[in-house]
């Protein structure tokens, strides 16, 4: 799949004086099941995360807290992503290889994803991915 189908996505949120509330229901807000959920915090500055693509895997990635980028490359182009917002989300299909960096301190990446933890849909090596 190419870069193209990964995108932003605006989660709802309810905004209350008493604060506000973001949902989101697999295959409604987002284009597929949730079968796990996984968080990275406490991630040390100048600390970088992802180096790998996803055979069938697709997920979501949110900054809970604070921020820091996602740069996407489908082999042909590259884009980066800053998110520091808890009511969007990064669609991620298959198939893209992804770095995280730029973390702020404090920050919170929680992924969806749409399958349990397999290394065997992991590459791990891009010259192997591409
Ligand atoms: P990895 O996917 O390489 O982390 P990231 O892409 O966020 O930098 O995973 C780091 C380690 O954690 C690796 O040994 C695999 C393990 N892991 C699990 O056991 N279950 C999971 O759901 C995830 C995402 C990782």
């Amino acid at each position: 799949m190419s870069i193209e189908h990964c995108k932003i996505i605006e989660l709802p949120k309810i905004a209350e004086p008493r604060g506000n509330l973001t949902f989101i229901e697999g295959n409604n807000h987002i284009p597929f099941d949730i079968r796990r959920v996984y968080y990275l915090y406490d991630v040390p500055g100048g600390s970088e995360r992802g180096g790998h693509a996803h055979k069938a895997l697709s997920q979501l990635i949110i900054a809970m807290s604070g921020s820091f980028d996602v740069v996407l490359d489908d082999g042909g182009e590259k884009k980066r992503f800053h998110l520091n917002r808890s009511y969007q989300g990064l669609y991620v299909c298959p198939m893209i290889w992804r770095e995280l960096d730029n973390f702020s301190s404090g920050s919170v990446c929680m992924v969806l994803a749409s399958n349990i933890y397999e290394e065997s849909d992991y590459y791990r090596d891009y010259e192997e991915f591409m």
